[in-house]
């Protein structure tokens, strides 16, 4: 897919990974479109590129479809759509005192990154799927980003991990059932980048994650995936896939 004259929505494109990328499709021609809870933050970075913002709980179906009708009324309809929102809240199963641990904290963080995915990408999909084909009968492209947790969760992230999860082996499935549509599927999963989400780490785990960074040994940089989300875009071979995208890091229990 040709990334100038497109129309993309990007889930949490108010901060970190969501931002970058708003920020480079915007740079390579793309009327953008950002979904975030921040309305300040999804208001900021929408004026900084000349875009379209609306505020919504991307786990909440009603305020989401506003959400994307407004933005889709005013950059026209999407064919690129990135989901980028989410949050890392941990909680172990049992709590310190052997109690376990409120259901709710579980739920909230699959509500949103598992099924504020699939809520964005039902509509995308939908709205993708009406439109007329480019190349190769191409209608559309969706990246959800899962994580490096996905697969070695460590502890404490059993409800991040799950989310994550969830978003990996939905891909190829959701890349099946699109094939037809002419609509890819694909998903990005990091490894520890360096965004707002991470900056409250404390330094020494900070250091022990870079440490297991194989190369280079750093954090990545918003800007990396955002470079990788336009490759994605254009190479129409890449469907079904998830990208571990992490500098080798396996991520240890904990
Ligand atoms: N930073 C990392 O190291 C890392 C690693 C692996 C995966 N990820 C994933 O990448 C994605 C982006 O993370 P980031 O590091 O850019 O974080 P970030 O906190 O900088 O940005 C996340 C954005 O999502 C928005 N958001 C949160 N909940 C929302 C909701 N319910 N509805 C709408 N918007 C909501 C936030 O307001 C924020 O602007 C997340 O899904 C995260 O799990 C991040």
């Amino acid at each position: 897919m040709e990334l100038k004259g497109q129309s993309a929505i990007i889930s949490g494109g108010g901060s970190g990974l969501g931002k970058a990328t708003a920020v480079h499709l915007a740079s390579k021609g793309c009327r953008v479109g950002i979904i975030d809870i921040n309305e300040t933050l999804a208001k900021d970075v929408a004026g900084q590129i000349s875009g379209s913002w609306a505020s919504c709980d991307i786990s909440n179906a009603e305020s989401t479809e506003e959400a994307f009708e407004k933005i889709q009324h005013e950059i026209g309809p999407i064919r690129i759509m990135i989901a980028c929102a989410g949050v890392a809240t941990g909680a172990k199963l049992i709590s310190k005192d052997g109690s376990p641990n409120n259901l709710e904290k579980f739920k909230r963080v699959i509500e949103i990154n598992l099924i504020g995915t699939i809520n964005c990408m039902r509509l995308a999909a939908a709205s993708m799927s009406s439109l007329d084909t480019v190349h190769e009968g191409e209608r559309g492209i969706m990246i959800g980003t899962a994580s490096a947790a996905a697969f070695e969760g460590q502890i404490g992230q059993c409800g991040y991990s799950a989310s994550k999860g969830g978003i990996a082996s939905m891909t190829l499935t959701l890349a099946r059932e699109l094939a037809r549509e002419g609509i890819r599927v694909n998903a990005i999963a990091p490894g520890l980048m360096d965004t707002p989400m991470t900056s409250g780490l404390p330094e020494p785990v900070l250091e022990s994650l870079i440490a297991k960074t194989l190369y280079p040994k750093r954090l990545g940089q918003s800007e990396e995936y955002a470079q990788l989300v336009e490759h994605i875009c254009v190479n129409r071979f890449i469907n079904g896939s998830v990208i571990r995208f992490d500098g080798a890091l396996r991520l240890e229990p904990k």
